[in-house]
């Protein structure tokens, strides 16, 4: 679409775009994957924060073994792209989903995540018609008490009822840490995780007892990896959104190491006062509730309200310079919700437009 664009400064951009620093982005993902490989592990990224298989394939160059997504419609996104070995870590449901994971098994090799045997059941019943393998690994509630099985005995008895399916192949479990990203003190937030990764490990010496197959213990998000990765029993973590380093994760998670890769440029629409700019990047654009967007090489301007199309800043200091038809950028405060407003991100190297990636997951939510 805006190929045409490339080689062109970033100033000379028509505005609100969604910007990826390439050099910036290239080298968290060098530092992710240095960090898990370093601890044994192998890396899974989620996908949800980016959808896009250009990136997933970076990920995959960087040492990713495969991929994570939520939906079943971003895993054929990936696998359309070539992508074959593809968690799908959200419950998957309906007759027609089914199906679909079904035929995705005949070109690649994906993972579906269970609680329950009323899930696994007609995904078996449909890989068995077909004649193909599902791979299945079980999520245990390890404290996030959104989805999950119950740890010990339930996941134990759900392994047994899995292994006794045709169509489908039990593969090993997964827990969510979620409700212990954001704990200020870090020993007890190291405490918390060990914790919940004890509770997969001994899960995982359940299944292999029983002689069932455990040879994958998946947890981890980008608040936690630098700990999880630590953990005994974990095989992979799934960590995605660390790639573009947001503020929430730096400022709420205390994640270490990484720089921020994702901006929105935005124009200055309007100078109202002395004391406020507004730029023409309201909700529409960003996603500005979980983690307040930073202005870029303006540390004495501050977003202060952000309605539909417009994003109100208080300007203090040098900042006050600031005029109508001035380009600055945003930091994404929150990736994941910002990503899915744009058709695609502009990948920059040294401010020059280098690359421009459709983002193919957008509205993939069935
Ligand atoms: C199942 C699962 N894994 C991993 C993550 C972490 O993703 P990220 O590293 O992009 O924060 C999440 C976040 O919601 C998740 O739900």
């Amino acid at each position: 679409m805006s190929q045409s664009l490339i080689g062109t400064h970033k100033q000379e951009l028509d505005t609100p775009i969604l910007c990826i620093d390439l050099d910036t982005m290239d080298a968290n993902m060098k530092s992710m994957s240095d960090f898990i490989k370093s601890r044994g592990k192998e890396w899974r990224p989620h996908q949800k924060c980016h959808k896009t298989p250009a990136i997933a394939w970076k990920q995959m160059e960087y040492g990713a073994t495969g991929v994570t997504c939520a939906k079943v419609s971003e895993a054929e996104v990936m696998a359309a792209a070539g992508i074959e070995d593809i968690l799908i870590a959200n419950m998957i449901v309906g007759q027609r989903k089914v199906e679909r994971v079904a035929a995705l098994c005949q070109h690649a090799d994906p993972i579906v995540a269970v609680d329950h045997f009323a899930q696994v059941e007609p995904l078996a019943a449909a890989c068995h018609a077909r004649g193909v393998l599902c791979r299945v690994i079980i999520e245990v509630n390890i404290g996030l008490d959104r989805v999950g099985c119950r740890p010990g005995a339930d996941t134990l008895e759900l392994a047994k009822a899995i292994d006794r399916l045709e169509g489908v192949d039990i593969v090993g479990i997964m827990g969510y840490e979620g409700h212990l990203l954001c704990i200020p003190d870090q020993v007890e937030k190291r405490e918390k995780i060990e914790h919940g990764m004890n509770v997969l490990k001994h899960c995982r010496d359940l299944l292999l007892e029983a002689n069932l197959d455990c040879s994958i213990v998946s947890a981890g998000g980008t608040g936690s990896y630098q700990i999880t990765s630590d953990c005994e029993g974990v095989t992979e973590l799934q960590c995605g959104g660390g790639i573009f380093a947001d503020p929430f994760y730096r400022n709420q998670c205390a994640v270490e190491g990484l720089e921020y890769a994702l901006t929105i440029l935005a124009t200055v629409v309007s100078r109202p006062v002395l004391e406020r700019a507004v730029l023409d990047c309201g909700r529409k654009t960003q996603y500005p509730d979980l983690e307040t967007p930073i202005v870029k090489g303006h540390p004495e301007a501050t977003v202060t309200r952000v309605s539909a199309e417009h994003c109100q800043l208080d300007l203090e200091g040098e900042s006050r310079n600031l005029k109508i038809g001035d380009k600055l950028e945003l930091i994404v405060g929150y990736a994941d919700h910002t990503t899915v407003l744009h058709d695609a991100f502009y990948g920059f190297r040294n401010d020059i437009l280098e690359t421009v990636w459709p983002i193919a997951g957008r509205g993939k939510l069935q």
